[in-house]
């Protein structure tokens, strides 16, 4: 067997989204294994499921650095450590200094819970309500500096319904974001997805548009 892909995951919060890696790199053809769940918050459950799940953690707190520049070249020096092929940002509430991000692009990726380039940033459900859009999703994009930017991997799209709301619409999504980034974990994982300047390749051709959760896979 190939050797499985080394990933970080770097998370702030309640971690559903490491949780789902975990899931999929128990499954019998895994070709990820996660080798660090670091933090910007010593009290995040994602820290306790890692540890439940036998997986190193780090915890960092922004308090003790004089500021993002040096806090974020501490983090990236300790996950470069580890060797990891790709980094995963699943629900890491920090924007990140260009410069530790610079030498990871292309190697890192987000989570972010809208049909990007629609709604960056935060309330996504709220705004998707508000606009009166007729679906909601979820996208895995390469990190750049720009915040939730980068150029867009994969999506899962969903019906809005009458009756929706913010949290009703995140309940409905978070399941999909699940399935959404495991299979995207997976693709990178077969060598099958890169950056290549602004753009997405996959199967080695230009991807015109994201690649599409189809049940638990992706398609063109
Ligand atoms: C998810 O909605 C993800 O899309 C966003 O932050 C949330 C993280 O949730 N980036 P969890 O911590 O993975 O449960």
């Amino acid at each position: 067997m190939t050797q499985a892909m080394r990933v970080v995951v770097l998370a702030s919060g309640r971690g559903s989204n490491l949780g789902a890696l975990l899931a999929a790199q128990r499954e019998p053809d895994a070709r990820f294994e996660i080798v660090l769940v670091a933090g910007d918050k010593p009290e995040a459950q994602a820290l306790r499921i890692a540890e439940d799940a036998g997986i190193a953690t780090l915890a960092l707190d922004p308090r003790g650095y004089a500021d993002r520049a040096s806090f974020d070249a501490d983090l990236f020096a300790r996950v470069a450590a580890q060797e990891p092929d790709l980094i995963v940002l699943a629900g890491f509430m920090r924007i990140l200094d260009p410069a530790a991000l610079a030498p990871w692009v292309g190697r890192m990726i987000n989570i972010h819970p809208s049909l990007l380039p629609k709604y960056r940033g935060l309330k996504t459900h709220e705004r998707a309500l508000k606009a009166g859009d007729a679906t909601h999703g979820a996208s895995v994009h390469f990190v750049t500096p720009e915040l939730d930017g980068g150029p867009v991997i994969s999506q899962v799209e969903m019906p809005i319904e009458a009756g929706d709301t913010p949290a009703s619409l995140a309940l409905r999504l978070l399941p999909l974001e699940h399935r959404l980034l495991a299979a995207t974990v997976d693709v990178l994982a077969q060598g099958r997805v890169s950056l290549e300047g602004n753009g997405v390749r996959f199967d080695g051709a230009p991807l015109a548009a994201p690649l599409r959760l189809d049940g638990r896979t992706l398609a063109a």
